[in-house]
């Protein structure tokens, strides 16, 4: 490239510049069935309120902490924290229609790249880092609502996929993500792309399935 010219901005650098990704949704995004009634709020990491994060890191501990230290990297908080505060960090909160402090789960998401089997290739993702229900919520689809936005958010922003880390001991939200909402195992998860005897030494899996245009 000739001195003095600028490198073009690549489609991620381009998309993380964009203080809003769900601009192109109707708002309210709204959930709706006969046992739940949800509004979705975004928020990018620089707007979250600290209430609403506060909540976001209990409801993680609530849900998964067992389930963090029993696995080979165990608990580390800060390191949690830090990861849900990444400047890329992206907000999906769903709270009651009608009580905006009632909040029932949220997804936290970025845009990012990951590698890929071909080493000249890396892809586009639209990577889902946390979804999180309080108990009271599960099993209305609120879930499935919730990963749906994140696939059309992936799909307008022109990401190749949508992607995620589950525990293998998750084996309820392992059956979500695979049986529900047909994702399977990512080209580079341990199960995908090593021999079974050092597969089996992993305790999480990569799940992705391709942005639906
Ligand atoms: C996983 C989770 C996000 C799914 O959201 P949800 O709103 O409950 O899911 P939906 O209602 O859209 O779909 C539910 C279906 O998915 C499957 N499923 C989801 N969670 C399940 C679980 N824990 N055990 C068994 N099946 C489960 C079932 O097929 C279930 O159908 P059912 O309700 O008729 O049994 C939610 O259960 C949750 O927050 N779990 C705790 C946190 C967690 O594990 N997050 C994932 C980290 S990778």
């Amino acid at each position: 490239m000739p001195f003095g010219e600028t490198v073009p901005d690549s489609l991620l650098d381009r998309v993380n510049k964009e203080p809003c990704l769900v601009q192109f949704l109707e708002t309210p995004i709204r959930y709706q069935n006969q046992d739940i009634d949800v509004v979705v709020d975004y928020y990018s990491v620089t707007d979250l309120p600290s209430d609403v994060f506060a909540w976001t890191m209990d409801l993680v501990k609530k849900n998964m902490l067992s389930m963090y230290e029993s696995s080979q990297g165990g608990w580390n908080e800060a390191e949690k924290r830090q990861e849900m505060l990444a400047p890329q960090a992206r907000y999906l909160v769903a709270r009651s229609a009608t009580d905006v402090n009632d909040r029932k789960g949220f997804l936290m998401f970025q845009m990012v790249q990951e590698e890929t089997m071909d080493d000249d290739v890396m892809a586009n993702c639209a990577y889902c880092y946390e979804i999180q229900l309080m108990a009271s919520a599960r099993s209305r689809g609120l879930g499935e609502f919730l990963m749906h936005l994140l696939d059309r958010v992936g799909c307008h922003w022109k990401m190749d996929k949508v992607m995620l880390t589950v525990f293998k001991s998750n084996e309820g939200a392992f059956r979500f993500y695979t049986k529900k909402l047909g994702f399977e195992l990512d080209e580079i998860s341990p199960g995908a792309c090593l021999p079974r005897s050092k597969a089996r030494l992993f305790d999480y899996e990569l799940l992705s399935k391709p942005c639906s245009q």
